[in-house]
């Protein structure tokens, strides 16, 4: 097989259309020569969350276009790419389908094989792209759709061992914002008014805390978000902005204490199987948080794991993730054809247990 492997990535499992161009020599720095992301946001703000048919439309629209414009920015055609990679699952059914489609018609179109990804291979596989970490190691995956530990032993070897029973952290986040009158994405919004405000002012739960093993839940914090909001506007006549800001900050404080928690516990677990270059890597856009993240960096530190946090564009939904999966899988051996389907749920790991329920950005897988 060729050394030198150029991938085309697409993407479209939730509200972000994507397309990428990555190429990878074997020992040397995978490249992106393109990254194009088309954000869906404005399309949906008025519903308060993705509407999956507006979103399958909007991919449906975008999709080509997003192609030609990571072709352009690369200086290379389609004939120049040795493979095809698109998010097969898991994600809204839609948008999974308008990229196979697309994918297709490019690889029936052009001869140029076809391969199918995981999306949450595609973000669990992002610091071998942009690090080049070497397997095994200990992924945390928290956004607004996903939330998991996985432990990544090799491009199609994942254990996930533990993830949220219910809600993700940033749909947490985009609910607290949404009850406290903060706008979407709620995640940088609740942030901002945290920064700077009292996080003990409120004593809100750590769910699942007090129980062993990794597992999450953060629908019951909003709940206590939505109960002590109520209070306050009983008490006050209305939210006062220095208890809506220390609201914030105890809301941010309490997700920042159980992912730091079960971090700590993944670690303990991960490195009892003696990896020979411990690495504790995060992505989501919840990993964006300047608090979180600290929390996450330093119980890496603690028990001595590096800490690997990829750039933010290549931690939240991108093409290029797409892309450097389908080179993993190409590389080896791995080819998919036209009968290639859309799968809405695919977890990673199909050996654990399936977690329940869909996000609002579709299924948790
Ligand atoms: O990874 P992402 O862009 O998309 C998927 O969900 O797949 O993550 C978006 C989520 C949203 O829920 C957003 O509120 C949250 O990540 N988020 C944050 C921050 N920035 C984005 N949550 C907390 N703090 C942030 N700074
Ligand atoms: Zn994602």
């Amino acid at each position: 097989m060729k050394q030198t492997l150029t991938i085309l990535g697409l993407e479209s499992s939730c509200d972000d259309t994507a397309a990428a161009v990555v190429r990878h020599t074997p020992g040397q720095k995978a490249e992106i020569l393109a990254s194009v992301v088309e954000g869906q946001d404005a399309l949906h703000a008025e519903f308060g969350g993705v509407v999956p048919e507006i979103a399958a439309r909007a991919h449906a629209e975008k999709l080509d276009l997003c192609v030609e414009r990571a072709l352009l920015e690369s200086a290379l055609t389609l004939t120049d790419m040795d493979a095809i990679s698109v998010t097969a699952g898991p994600g809204l059914i839609g948008g999974v389908l308008s990229g196979v489609m697309c994918a297709k018609g490019l690889s029936a179109g052009s001869g140029v094989p076809l391969i199918g990804v995981n999306h949450l291979a595609g973000h669990a596989l992002t610091p071998r792209l942009t690090d080049g970490v070497t397997y095994p190691y200990l992924m945390l995956l928290a956004s607004g759709g996903h939330c998991q530990f996985l432990l990544v032993r090799g491009a199609n070897d994942f254990t996930r061992i533990g993830g949220t029973i219910d809600d993700a952290p940033g749909e947490a986040f985009d609910k607290t914002a949404r009850i406290l009158g903060l706008p979407q994405p709620g995640g940088p919004a609740v942030e901002r008014e945290a920064a700077g405000a009292n996080p003990e002012a409120f004593s809100l739960p750590r769910p699942l805390l007090d129980r062993p093993g990794c597992d999450m839940s953060f629908s019951g914090l909003k709940t206590a978000v939505l109960r002590t909001r109520d209070r306050l506007i009983a008490d006050h006549d209305g939210l006062p902005r220095e208890e809506r800001r220390d609201l914030c900050a105890s809301f941010q404080a309490a997700v920042g204490d159980v992912l730091a928690e079960k971090s700590r516990r993944a670690l303990i677990g991960y490195l009892a199987q003696k990896p020979p270059f411990p690495i504790f890597a995060v992505a989501g856009g919840v990993a964006a948080n300047r608090t979180i993240r600290s929390a996450l960096e330093t119980v890496a530190s603690e028990l001595e794991v590096n800490f690997c946090a990829p750039p933010l564009a290549l931690c939240t939904d991108n093409a290029a993730m797409i892309a450097w999966a389908g080179l993993e899988k190409f590389r080896a051996g791995h080819r998919d054809d036209l009968t290639l389907s859309a799968r809405p749920r695919w977890p990673l790991d199909t050996a654990s247990p399936a977690m329940l329920g869909f996000g609002k950005k579709g299924a948790k897988a």
